[in-house]
């Protein structure tokens, strides 16, 4: 087994930048090179490696020539949205593993594209999505794992997440060689549920999705769309708002889920109309109840009848083993992760990235997960475009869903039930 995993990064904005600094910062990984299609991106990462004392990292000048270097173990992809599955594919195709950030798909054929390729390479995918090592959502894992809520009936995710701020700089910086992540972009031009993952990841993992369960269906309708224009007045006055573009996208999107085994799912996304950032998670099963967003839990025979509980009542008792190690082994404080941002489950799943990588585990979040998950974005689209009409969810399983086993991996890695 292989010690240290050696990374490149690609896709060095923000987001990817944050990444790359945990990776230098984790013992089992290295960051041996980058890419970015910006040149100061490119050069803040150098600046950013070098403050943390990595001196030796390799700028490359393509992706695939960083796939193609056999000194190059895995790659995390962080660039806009796009890119995701063509980078994707070629390197699983050059035999890296892959740590894939997240977002929307473009379409559906380019999922199956995914799952074909990583299934005909025995690729190595990870989807990062953040949220299922979220400190609440795995205490919501743990209680429905033991038993505590009942056999879940509905469930409740999405993505709440005031942006206005950077969706109007992103357009107007649209035509910039600073032009973003496409978020504008895909505003101006498609309906959609953009940022699906968040929401539906913990949801799916509570619910058996793509081991003994799946999405069969789905529908979703769309508000109108005036944050954007409001926010727009309210910070640059009436004349900018006047001559922003009419969008596509809806400010709400409500998305209804229905699960094979019976199960139902609402998800909403919002990221202009103000309000505090939340994940809006919810369970609901045969014994009770826990509500994320008011930190609260309902349990059947234990709470005054009709009476919420606090839930941190039970997180102790109910730690995960991802934060029983992380908590252990004072990581938010050993790495001066922020509290209360969203750094230690950031860490969390960077290291079940890492270390099943290098210990051969299966993800948690596999390349089943990661097709499924972002299908909700164009599958709604669809939806919206037929007047909010049911559409036939895709197993990208084909079938296998009914028969895979357990996980081959670390407990704490685990983000299922
Ligand atoms: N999991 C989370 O909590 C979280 C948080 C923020 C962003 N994200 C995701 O991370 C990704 C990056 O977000 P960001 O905010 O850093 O965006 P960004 O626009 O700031 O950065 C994206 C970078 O990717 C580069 N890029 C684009 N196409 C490329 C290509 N083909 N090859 C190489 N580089 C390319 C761009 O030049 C840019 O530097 C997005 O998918 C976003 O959805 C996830």
């Amino acid at each position: 087994m292989k010690r240290i995993l050696r990374v490149g990064c690609i896709g060095l904005g923000s987001r990817g930048r944050g990444l790359m600094k945990k990776l230098i910062q984790m013992q089992p990984s290295k960051v041996v090179g980058l890419f970015d299609l910006k040149q100061p991106c490119i050069d803040q990462a150098l600046e950013d490696c070098k403050a943390l004392g990595e001196t030796r990292v390799k700028v490359y000048p393509s992706a695939q020539a960083m796939f193609d270097d056999k000194n190059v173990d895995a790659v995390v992809i962080a660039t806009s949205w796009a890119a995701h599955i063509p980078l994707a594919t070629a390197a699983m195709k050059a035999g890296k593993a892959v740590g894939l950030e997240v977002g929307p798909a473009m379409s559906i054929e380019d999922l199956f594209t995914l799952v074909d390729v990583c299934e005909k390479t025995n690729g190595r995918l990870m989807f990062l999505e953040n949220a299922c090592f979220g400190r609440d959502e795995l205490l919501a894992i743990n209680l429905i794992k033991e038993g505590v809520l009942g056999e879940i009936v509905h469930a409740v995710g999405g993505y709440q997440h005031e942006v206005a701020d950077l969706v109007y700089k992103e357009f107007k910086n649209m035509n910039t060689e600073n032009a973003g992540n496409e978020r504008i972009l895909n505003r101006i031009n498609r309906n959609m549920e953009p940022y699906p993952t968040h929401g539906i990841g913990p949801v799916a993992k509570a619910l058996g999705i793509n081991r003994g369960n799946r999405f069969i269906s789905l529908n979703s309708v769309s508000s109108k769309a005036v944050g954007l224009k409001a926010y727009i007045e309210r910070t640059d006055g009436k004349e900018a708002a006047y001559d922003f573009p009419r969008l596509a996208q809806g400010d709400v999107i409500t998305t209804m889920l229905k699960c094979a085994r019976g199960e139902t799912v609402v998800l909403t996304w919002n990221t202009v109309l103000p309000a505090p950032a939340s994940r809006l998670l919810k369970f609901h099963g045969t014994n009770g109840m826990i509500n994320l967003e008011k930190g609260s839990i309902y349990v059947n025979g234990v709470n005054e009848k009709g009476k919420w509980a606090n839930k941190d009542d039970y997180k102790d008792k109910y730690k995960h083993p991802a934060f029983k190690w992380f908590d252990r082994n004072k990581y938010q404080e050993k790495l001066g992760l922020k509290p209360g941002s969203h750094a230690d489950m950031d860490f969390i799943t960077l290291f079940a990235f890492v270390d099943c990588t290098l210990k051969e585990y299966d993800y948690p979040i596999d390349v089943y997960d990661a097709a499924t998950w972002m299908a909700i974005s164009v599958l709604a689209e669809q939806s919206l475009a037929l007047g909010s009409a049911p559409v036939f969810f895709p197993d990208f399983t084909n079938g296998k869903w009914m028969r895979r086993g357990e996980l081959k991996i670390d407990e704490r890695w685990d983000c299922g039930v």
